[in-house]
């Protein structure tokens, strides 16, 4: 048997605008999804993903794609779209170390833990797709290096996600880190230990829409344009104050940027009522992370104040500290 760990990420900035090819900075965080894979004496696939819980979130599955006979059909308590999703990445993720190591009737055994909200802008899919893949490459007697593992992981969620993904996600999880996202251009960048305090409504918002959305907007409206230009400006300030080493200016430039994001129509209530909780508490600077409509904001606060007020806000069902993660994906066995 072979297990692989990798890490979630926030969006420090430029989510929705990295998909007109302005810059982002994604960061990895201390949680984690692990997966487990051991190859099966058949072409078969097993699929225990009874972990993949938070609060109200259950994706439990005894998946079958080679067969798919229905025999084991799911029993859910989410959304369909993310059921069908979450079963579209492990079997993009497993079709990819079959095709890394030119073994097309390998089957596995694989089985899912995470500790990361599903769908909730923390790159959930990302972290168990790396894992996944590396996992099995392994199993079977191979490794691939980061770089090439990053490309494989994007290409599943690109599928999964009809062509709304960008690499940020898959190159954050595989390397760990910060990371400069540019178009096709991923690249490692030095922060400081960031100080990120994560509050989650419970919900999950559907990317594919919230992409779409933005889509239309700046098919319709010429703001909608210039505002992902100045989301990329800011993106570039903040690289400066990364830098430099300032969390104060990081803060003040997460508070812009989730104005721009609410411009462009992604944030929601709930969010808003977290980010002002954070505000209000002292944090340096507050935004939603990830595609909006729900999910998770992420705040830089040193202090215990932001976790503290989160933890008193209606809107809010978990609020937890997260360290920046240096590692990224993980050999654990
Ligand atoms: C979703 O986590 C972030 C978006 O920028 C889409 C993407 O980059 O794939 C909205």
């Amino acid at each position: 048997m072979a297990v692989s760990s990798a890490p979630g990420k926030v969006y420090l900035f430029g989510e929705h605008a990295v998909v007109y090819g302005e810059p982002a900075v994604p960061c990895a965080i201390e949680r984690r999804a692990t997966v487990s894979v051991e190859e099966r004496s058949d072409d078969r696939l097993r699929v225990d993903a009874r972990d993949l819980t938070l609060d109200g979130f259950t994706v439990e599955y005894g998946g079958d794609s080679a067969g798919g006979d229905g025999e084991n059909s799911p029993e859910v308590s989410v959304r369909q779209s993310l059921l069908e999703a979450a079963t579209g990445y492990v079997d993009g993720a497993i079709g990819q170390a079959r095709d890394a190591t030119d073994t097309p009737d390998a089957g596995f055994d694989v089985a899912i833990e995470s500790d990361i909200p599903l769908g909730a802008g923390l790159g959930s899919s990302a972290a168990v797709v790396v894992a996944t893949i590396d996992a099995a490459v392994r199993e079977l007697g191979t490794e691939i290096g980061p770089r090439d593992l990053a490309e494989r992981a994007y290409e599943v969620e690109y599928d999964v996600q009809d062509g709304q993904a960008s690499r940020a996600d898959t190159f954050c999880s595989a390397t760990g880190g910060a990371v400069r996202v540019e178009g096709s251009r991923c690249n490692p960048i030095a922060a400081p230990n960031l100080p990120f305090v994560i509050g989650y409504d419970g919900t999950s918002g559907d990317t594919g829409e919230l992409v779409g959305g933005v889509r239309e907007l700046r098919e319709t409206y010429g703001f909608a344009a210039s505002t992902t230009e100045a989301i990329g400006d800011l993106v570039r300030e903040g690289e400066r104050a990364l830098e430099a080493e300032d969390l104060n200016a990081l803060g003040e430039l997460m508070d812009f940027d989730h104005g721009l994001l609410s411009a462009l129509g992604v944030s929601a209530r709930s969010l808003d009522a977290m980010v002002w909780a954070a505000r209000d508490a002292g944090a340096l600077g507050a935004k939603l992370t990830g595609a909006g409509g729900g999910g998770c904001i992420v705040a830089l606060d040193e202090s215990d104040e932001t976790v503290r007020a989160l933890g008193h806000t209606p809107q809010c069902i978990e609020a937890f500290r997260a360290e920046l993660d240096a590692e990224g994906l993980r050999a654990e066995e």
